[in-house]
């Protein structure tokens, strides 16, 4: 594997997610390539508890998000749905569209807890156009 895919910032945020959600399918990953659904996992949400609030720019990630939209602060360039650096969504909105879709954006309701999708609705209107 090449050194230095990612740096900084990245490479935290990936050792947090691989921490997270090795071996932990409710962790929130909806990659298409994800691992097959291990069914009996009756293990924890998250690493303190379930009670630590998600990262959201860990769930723009996993959730692949950027696969379909530019966001700069995520490194993204997406360009299926809107560049989201332009359109500057408020939380309200990133939320609902995460939670119902709209378009040809999937719904992610189901796939993201509630948490995960409030912190990805302020992760994505706090770094907008930043
Ligand atoms: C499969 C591609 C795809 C993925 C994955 C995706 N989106 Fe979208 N998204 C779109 C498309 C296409 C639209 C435009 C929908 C429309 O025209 O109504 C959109 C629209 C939006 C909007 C604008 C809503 C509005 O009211 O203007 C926001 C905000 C958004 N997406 C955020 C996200 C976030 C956050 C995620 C990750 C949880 C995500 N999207 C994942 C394709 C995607």
């Amino acid at each position: 594997m090449p050194a230095n895919l990612y740096r900084g910032q990245d490479a935290r945020d990936i050792a947090i997610y691989v921490g997270k959600c090795a071996g932990n399918p409710n962790c929130g990953v909806t990659a298409t390539k994800s691992a097959p659904a291990r069914p009996t996992a009756t293990t924890t949400t998250g690493t303190t508890g379930g009670t630590a609030a998600p990262d959201g720019k860990q769930v723009f990630a996993s959730a692949g998000c950027g696969g379909c939209h530019t966001l700069k602060d995520a490194g993204s360039s997406g360009n299926v749905g809107p560049n989201l650096d332009q359109l500057k969504p408020s939380k309200d909105t990133v939320a609902h569209q995460v939670e119902v879709g709209g378009g040809a954006m999937p719904a992610f309701k189901g796939q993201l807890t509630n948490a995960q999708i409030q912190a990805v609705a302020a992760y994505v209107s706090s770094v907008a156009g930043k």
